[in-house]
Order: C-alpha cells, then structure tokens, then sequence
C-alpha cells in the first residue's frame, strides 16, 4: 500500500505511456491502493462527503477506494485515468456495478464534462504523479482549473498526498500556493496521518494527538511552529471547499470523524 512517489527522476509519473506499461506488467498482480486504503480515509470521505453526491473520482488507476466506497453506500462514483490499460481492466471487472463508470481522460482537460458537473473530487496520488512529469507547474495549473471548474458551489475537492519533508516533497508550504489562488475560491483545511504501519519510536515524548483534527496552517501552508510531525512520511489530506450557496443532498448524513 505504501509506495513512495519521490522517486520522480527515476520514474516518469507524469507520462500516460509509463502508467500503461506498469499496468501491463503488473495485470497479474491485482489491484493495487496507493498510500491509504479507504478504511482509513473514510472518517474523512463519510465527513465530507455524502453517500448520494456524484463524486469524481481523478487518477483512479487499480485502486479498490471505489469499490469500497460503492460498498460503505456510494451511489454514484465516475473515474477517470489516463491510462487506457487501467481504465479498459477496470471497466471489465466493474461492469455489473451501476454505481462506477471509467473512463480514459486527462485530469489537465476534463472538457467532456460541463461546469458544476460533481460535488466531490478525489484525488490520491494524480496531483503527485504530474508534478514529477515535464512542465509539473502548467500541469497542477491545468488540472487544479478544471476540478474547481467541475465542482459545484460547497461541493469538496478531496486531496491525499504524500509529504516527504526531509526533501520537501510534498511540503505545505510548497502545496498551499498551488490551492491556494485566488480564482478557485477554496476553503481549505489539511488534516495529517501516518503512514499505514508507521510505529512511534517508543522513546517519543511527543503528545498523543487525535489524527481526525485539523492541523490549522497560515496562509502560506505553514504549521504550527511547535507542530511535531511524528511520520516524516506522512500522508497530508488537503480537503478545499468550493464557497458558494452549497447544495442541497436530501440525505446529507450528520456524520462526524470518528473511527
Ligand atoms: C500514484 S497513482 C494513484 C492511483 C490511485 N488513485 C490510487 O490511489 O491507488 C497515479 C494515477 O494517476 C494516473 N494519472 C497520471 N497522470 C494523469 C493524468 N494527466 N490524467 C489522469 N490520470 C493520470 C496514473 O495513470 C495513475 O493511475
């Protein structure tokens, strides 16, 4: 489930061809989850998203959080992936489930859909993946325009990516610009998690902390200066919020973070 992405020059993330092969090579292997499963991304997606939303799912690869998430009562999931050997194995092996359409499209042009289209996007690991690729700042320009183009006012887009703070991978004060202008209107909150199997070192002095707060950042992505991130490698769960009127899901659940 942990596979780490700060390999970006010794593989090309942000290239359709790369993806295709890998899907090839590894079509016996099963699906495959990268950084968190849903089990532990649900306190999240069942508080932010309601089970009725039309959720776009962006980058999906093999990954079982769709299937997971039409399980735990989601009805409508549409994914997308530039890879055709990823979408062509998906569709197949979903094709008796309603609830998840595929289809190959690039994140950077999602101009099949109309405005205000979803009111949720996922995205685990597509951002991260195009900004290992060529021009990776026109590309997270590209793909960040068009998920705020298709989420409807108060509609959430849901972000997981990996942090690598020693190489300032994917550190907020790098990542927050990116959310952060202007024209998208988001309201957004990051909460922070260990990896899966991340052990404390048994000496930390560090508090116990509930993961299902929110980390309050200024407007730069910083963190509290006295914020101790136990996990170096830990994964950071932007969710930004489009401001408008939100809209009205008829079974909006009162749902709360909790495991
Ligand atoms: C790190 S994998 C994550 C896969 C899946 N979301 C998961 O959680 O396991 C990144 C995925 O993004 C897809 N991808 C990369 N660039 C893309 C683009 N421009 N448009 C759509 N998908 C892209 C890749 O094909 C790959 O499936």
């Amino acid at each position: 489930m942990y596979r780490d992405v700060s390999a970006c020059s010794t593989y090309n993330y942000g290239d359709a061809l790369y993806w295709d092969e890998r899907y090839i090579q590894e079509a016996n292997c099963g699906s495959f989850d990268w950084y968190q499963r849903y089990s532990a991304l649900r306190p999240f997606v069942r508080k932010y998203i309601p089970t009725s939303a039309r959720v776009l799912m962006v980058g999906c690869g093999n990954a079982l959080m769709s299937e997971d998430m039409v399980k735990d009562g989601y009805e409508d999931i549409m994914n997308i992936d530039i890879s055709s050997v990823a979408i062509d194995m998906m569709r197949r092996k979903y094709e008796q489930v309603p609830q998840m359409k595929y289809m190959k499209m690039d994140v950077r042009d999602m101009s099949f859909f109309p405005d205000d289209s979803f009111h949720s996007v996922i995205d685990k690991g597509t951002l991260d993946s195009l900004m290992c690729g060529n021009n990776a700042p026109i590309s997270a320009v590209n793909m960040l325009g068009e998920v705020s183009r298709l989420l409807k006012p108060g509609g959430v887009y849901l972000l997981v990516m990996l942090t690598l703070m020693s190489i300032t991978y994917g550190d907020p004060t790098v990542r927050i610009p990116h959310l952060n202008r202007s024209v998208y209107s988001w309201k957004i909150e990051l909460y922070i998690i260990p990896r899966p199997g991340f052990q404390k070192p048994a000496d930390s002095a560090s508090s116990a902390k509930s993961f299902l707060e929110p980390v309050p950042i200024t407007e730069k992505g910083q963190l509290p200066a006295d914020y101790v991130l136990e996990d170096p490698d830990s994964h950071f769960i932007y969710i930004c919020k489009k401001t408008g009127e939100p809209i009205d899901l008829s079974n909006k659940s009162p749902y709360s973070l909790s495991l």
